[in-house]
């Protein structure tokens, strides 16, 4: 782990350049406007290692599988954000030698990710190999108003020299996936066309048609005044440029300001495309750069208004709490209900830009506070679109009933190849159910059950009811040759977080169903008949729930992760020696399996989702047993963790593990941030201070807080939003103090007092630490 970014609460800074961690800066400098979005990569050619990426939300490749060893019920394909036309491009040619900063000497780099305002920002000097000097400056952004467009202003002034720059502005699309499964391409051309000042390249995906439209155009300045030069036009397959000389003196700056649009056939009729980018370009090149660069500093303004969260007295945790929800921010918007959040967002292609369960389990939580309730309710309506083909693959895998959403998809099919994965990490259907429960209960919208989340919960229990079997020796249901959370167990029995979850999807489908029996009868009758839901069916779910097998051991007063857990070896973590750390790095597969070490929360995340169903005694026993033997491998492990350790008054193990999961990628705590940054972790980092150190809740209708303060922190604040209004709340060591920045009442429980904070007020209450 090498600390080389600069402790700033706005900004991530990095103020010198080294090619060894140009690609991790590449992840963690990336912008999005959750339409689009890209690797900070250089505008200007780089010779030195680089994962270029360039990507549009929704527009996929189903890259055919491969595996070594073909199993039946394997997908055909796996989903892939695809790599997409490289628009930022701008080579740069001094006098003969381009600008390529793997080549010459660079000083005084400087980037920065101003998160408040949403840019991205370079400067360095270079010095060429004949000594000519240039100072280089730009600034980059994909714009939050005008959600097809991306802009740069990129500078060159020579420092020691009077000559010709040679400035190459350009599209390419003849990029590749890093991941591509056979080192093929995955676009075709369709058209190009390339002007003096303008060009665009209409590309198609080789699979499922997408069509992408990337169009350019551009202006240059040179001393303040706009140059009118012919440039050479250059075309090649998928690729347009614009080739300008400039002559330039010494000390003049060079500005070229460009601006791109694409726009995919997701959107537009395939005959519109090439219009629709060009109306899009010249408006936003009538507007200019700097109305442009305003209109995203007031977009993030709204963002931050609605999501900051502030620390005082802590930079460090400042700086990576805001870089949790920029990148948040970034990736998901909310508006288009057929996108999801990948776990890298725009920031790389690994996961392959697909739908994880990390969406349900920790993403809404994040979108239910900090915006419109239709954001988190799209997520969720992302899923019951694709309750057709989660029956389908239930069939596919030999249930005659019932549905299993699938570990990884674009569309709703499976496309995850790994058969512990694939078809044992069931689980994923639990955190299904369970976004739909954290919906209506944070919302109070109980009218979502009858429109859309019956049915889901209902197809979910019928898997569930299949997928265990009863024991008569033991008189209890069990399930078998399953996936927990933590995946360095494979094919165990009585996974007792899996256990656990689909009991809680039947108990909860029933009183669902129980609701609508009672306030919606007539949609009630209707969902029973399209359902065919039988009573045999329900009484089998009241039975499964009675009977349900959870391993557990009395002595120790702890639930098993899974049967026979206490045969292994227990030896914590911290009395390995440091060198076998990441175990996933260094010790075999076997190795990994057969020891105690668990990768992320599995036990620990049923107690964190059944939080109100167990006290702190349990909670207590089962973290001061698991915690100790939990490795954290995966980014959505600390912040559970964080979020626990906190209701337990553990204040330096929740300061811990949240320093761990915001500053993850800043830090590069896993030593891959290369890939890519860790987005729907992110979403957990918020939750460790707003569940963890703030203890927020929601039951019965209330916002139920019992904040504390980790310890290292003057103060924190956060804001949700809750039933129309929306809320500061800040806490110090002595109080807890809620504003109410709307004029809409809100219902809260501070501790164990109840207070009611009415529009525009303020109510303080004393703070109380934990006592177990
Ligand atoms: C975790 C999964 C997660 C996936 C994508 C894996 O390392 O174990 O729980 O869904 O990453 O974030």
């Amino acid at each position: 782990m090498k600390q080389y970014l600069k402790v700033d609460e706005w900004s991530i800074i990095e103020e010198s350049f080294d090619p060894m961690t140009q690609e991790i800066s590449e992840s963690v400098f990336s912008l999005g406007n959750g339409y689009m979005g890209g690797r900070a990569n250089f505008e200007e050619k780089y010779s030195g290692h680089s994962l270029q990426g360039s990507y549009v939300a929704g527009v996929y490749y189903p890259d055919k599988t491969r595996v070594g060893w073909w199993k039946n019920g394997y997908p055909e394909y796996f989903a892939k954000v695809l790599n997409s036309t490289n628009w930022i491009g701008i080579d740069i040619d001094i006098e003969g030698t381009p600008l390529d900063l793997a080549a010459c000497t660079v000083t005084d780099f400087r980037r920065v990710l101003n998160m408040q305002e949403g840019y991205l920002s370079r400067s360095f000097t270079a010095t060429l190999e004949d000594g000519k000097t240039v100072k280089v400056e730009s600034i980059r952004f994909v714009s939050m108003t005008r959600r097809e467009i991306g802009a740069i202003r990129y500078s060159v002034t020579p420092l020691n020299f009077s000559g010709t720059i040679t400035v190459t502005p350009y599209l390419d699309g003849d990029v590749k996936n890093k991941d591509s499964n056979y080192d093929e391409k995955f676009w075709n051309e369709v058209e190009k066309n390339v002007e003096s000042g303008s060009g665009y390249v209409t590309l198609k995906t080789k699979k499922l048609d997408f069509h992408v439209t990337t169009a350019m155009v551009y202006d240059i300045h040179v001393a303040g005044n706009k140059l009118d030069v012919e440039a050479e036009t250059v075309d090649r397959e998928k690729y347009v440029a614009n080739i300008v000389k400039v002559p330039v003196k010494e000390n003049e700056q060079l500005v070229i300001y460009k601006y791109a649009a694409s726009v995919t056939s997701r959107n537009y009729g395939l005959g519109q495309l090439v219009e629709a980018a060009k109306e899009a370009l010249q408006s936003a090149r009538e507007a200019g750069f700097v109305a442009l660069l305003a209109e995203q500093a007031d977009a993030w303004k709204e963002k931050w208004k609605e999501s900051d969260i502030i620390i005082e007295g802590d930079p460090s945790a400042q700086q990576g709490i805001r870089f949790n929800i920029f990148q948040l921010n970034q990736t998901y918007t909310g508006e288009d209900d057929r996108l999801n959040i990948g776990p890298k967002g725009f920031t790389g292609e690994k996961y392959g830009g697909s739908t994880y369960w990390d969406t349900e389990a920790y993403c809404v939580p994040f979108y239910l506070s900090t915006a419109d309730s239709s954001i988190a309710r799209n997520l969720l309506i992302y899923r019951y679109k694709h309750l057709e083909k989660a029956k389908e693959n239930a069939r596919k895998l030999g249930f005659t009933k019932g549905a299993l959403y699938p570990m990884v998809t674009m569309n709703g099919e499976e496309c995850h190849n790994e058969w512990e994965i694939t078809f044992e990490e069931i689980h994923r259907n639990g955190a299904i159910a369970y976004a739909i429960y954290d919906y209506v209960n944070y919302t109070g919208d109980k009218a979502y059950l009858g429109q859309y989340g019956l049915e889901v919960l209902a197809e979910i229990s019928r898997f569930w009811e299949e997928r265990v079997h009863y024991v008569a020796h033991k008189d209890k249901y069990v399930m078998l040759g399953v996936t927990g959370p933590n995946e360095y167990e494979n094919n165990v029995n009585n996974n007792w977080y899996t256990n656990r979850i689909a009991a809680w999807t039947m108990e909860y489908t029933l009183e669902a169903l129980d609701y609508l029996r009672q306030n919606e009868q007539s949609r009630y009758a209707e969902l029973v008949e399209k359902l065919n839901l039988q009573d045999s069916e329900t009484d089998k779910w009241a039975d499964i729930i009675a009977k349900m097998y959870y391993p557990a051991d009395e002595e120790k007063g702890i639930f098993l992760q899974q049967d026979g857990f206490l045969d292994k070896q227990i030896i914590p973590v911290k009395e390995l020696a440091p060198e076998n750390l990441p175990l996933n790095q260094k010790w075999s597969w076997d190795r990994i399996l057969r020891s105690c070490y668990i990768k992320q929360a599995d036990v620990l995340q049923g107690l964190y989702f059944l939080s109100d169903r167990y006290d702190l005694e349990t909670k207590k026993r089962n973290f001061d047993f698991y915690e100790p033997i939990t490795v954290h491998e995966s980014s959505l492990s600390p912040c559970i963790h964080s979020i626990l350790a906190s209701e337990l008054g553990y204040k330096e193990k929740a300061y811990e593990m949240y320093l761990r999961t915001s500053r993850l990628d800043l830090d590069n705590y896993n030593n891959d941030t290369e890939d890519g940054c860790h987005t729907t972790s992110m979403a957990g980092t918020w939750m460790s201070i707003v569940h963890g150190f703030g203890g927020l809740r929601v039951q019965n209708d209330r916002l139920i807080l019992k904040p504390s303060n980790p310890g290292h922190w003057t103060s924190y604040s956060f804001k949700v939003m809750f039933r129309g209004s929306r809320l500061q709340i800040t806490v110090t060591d002595q109080s807890v103090t809620v504003t109410n920045e709307t004029e809409t009442p809100a219902a809260l429980t501070i501790f164990d007092k109840e207070y009611t904070v009415s529009g525009l007020s303020t109510v303080s209450a004393q703070n109380v630490p934990v006592t177990i």
